[in-house]
């Protein structure tokens, strides 16, 4: 069995689900004596702290900069995961900062699936396993999905997918960072069902599914630039070819703890075209929803030995990274180490945190 295909799995989808099982016996946990001189310590002590100034103490949101509810059943129907994203990584360009701590925030990734998952269950959904085709992509009409958003969602999510502007409550589905951090099947249920209670409608009486699906088609055709002239879905790169730049030099990574480099750090290696293997160790849909330009979608590969065999292992340096920020990406870098490459590093930040930071990012294409 494939080791590292293991390991992402439980990474980006279990944990989201078994963290909130134990984030809910913890947060049931009564405060110790010395809670008192403590920083917050329950989800909803820590949301009273950090997230009712917008979201609202009763978090039905739009206390202040048009920040969506954080009390509808729709918004948690697929999973907690892309509010998880959000809470951990930002929406950058809008007022909503990033409370994880690898993103300089407050929170650690565990209070924050804790907070996700007493959100869920306030909102009156218990937190569950995702369905099955929560992952699938949602494939229609890029051209008609255009027009239909023109037409219909416009008006409230700006005419780029900006949002927030002085007459337009929606929220900002231009974001990269968002599209690159929810599923299709995320924005689908959004646009099919709406946010209950909010100024969001539910489509599904108005327009087709198929004009749904287009629409979200075409939200996901921006993942890599709302200026992008066509959606362009890379391929994933052969095997024969995965090393970038072959020409290029080596790149010169200062490693952190013998293992982490910067989001800063590969990005400019890339830029400079510095000669690399960039491993992406996420699941295969997470790859075609956006990734960094040029990586190798591990999982892909489903013998090790075949993926390995095609890895120098002559001192070219090996870049990997993941969602979690890092678990995958430990995993695969100490299985590298032990078969004796040299060269590894571990995008610190993680893949959402690479968008966070605003640095370039493409859309794939899986079969
Ligand atoms: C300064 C205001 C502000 C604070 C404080 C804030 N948010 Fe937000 N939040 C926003 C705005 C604005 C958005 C919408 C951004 C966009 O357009 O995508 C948002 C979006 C979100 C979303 C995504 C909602 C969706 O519809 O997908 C989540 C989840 C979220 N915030 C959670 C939190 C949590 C948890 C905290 C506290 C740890 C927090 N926010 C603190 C303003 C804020
Ligand atoms: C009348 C204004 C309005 C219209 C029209 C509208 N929206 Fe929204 N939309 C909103 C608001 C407000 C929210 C945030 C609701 C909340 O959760 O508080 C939202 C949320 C969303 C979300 C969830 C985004 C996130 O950050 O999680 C998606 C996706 C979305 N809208 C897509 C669409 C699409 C596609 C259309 C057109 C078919 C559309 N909306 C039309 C106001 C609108």
């Amino acid at each position: 069995m494939f080791r590292f295909v293991q390991t992402i799995a439980t990474c980006t989808i279990l944990a989201a689900i078994s963290g909130g099982v134990s984030g809910l016996a913890q947060a049931q946990t009564p405060a110790g004596p010395e809670a008192a001189s403590q920083p917050p310590s329950t989800p909803e002590a820590q949301y009273q702290q950090y997230c009712a100034l917008c979201h609202g103490e009763d978090r039905a949101g739009y206390a202040n900069d048009d920040a969506p509810s954080l009390n509808t059943k729709s918004m948690f129907a697929l999973s907690v995961l892309p509010l998880y994203n959000a809470a951990y990584y930002g929406r950058p360009g809008t007022t909503m900062g990033p409370y994880g701590e690898d993103m300089g925030g407050p929170l650690s990734s565990d209070d924050l699936y804790q907070m996700m998952m007493w959100l869920s269950r306030e909102a009156g959904v218990p937190p569950g396993r995702p369905p099955a085709n929560a992952l699938d992509p949602v494939v229609g009409d890029l051209a008609e999905g255009e027009a239909l958003y023109q037409e219909n969602c416009a008006m409230c999510h700006g005419s780029e997918g900006e949002g927030h502007g002085p007459e337009a409550p929606g929220t900002a589905l231009g974001n990269p960072t968002m599209l690159a951090t929810s599923p299709d099947l995320f924005l689908k249920i959004a646009i099919t069902e709406g946010r209950e209670g909010t100024q969001m409608p539910a489509f599904k009486n108005m327009l087709t599914e198929e004009d749904i699906n287009s629409i979200t088609a075409f939200l996901r055709s921006r993942a890599s630039g709302w200026d992008v002239e066509m959606a362009s879905y890379d391929a994933p790169p052969s095997l024969e070819n995965i090393v970038l730049n072959p020409e290029g030099e080596a790149p010169e990574f200062e490693l952190d703890r013998g293992r982490y480099i910067s989001s800063e750090q590969l990005n400019r290696a890339l830029s400079e075209g510095r000669k690399m293997v960039l491993i992406d160790t996420r699941v295969p849909y997470f790859w075609a929803m956006a990734h960094i330009k040029g990586s190798l979608p591990v999982p892909y590969y489903s013998e090790r030995s075949e993926f390995l065999s095609n890895i120098p292992n002559d001192g070219t340096w090996v870049v990997a990274y993941c969602e979690c920020p890092r678990a995958a990406a430990d995993a695969t870098v100490s299985k590298l180490r032990e078969l004796g490459y040299e060269n590894t590093a571990v995008l610190y930040e993680g893949y959402a945190g690479w968008t966070a930071k605003g640095f370039p990012i493409s859309v794939g294409k899986v079969e």
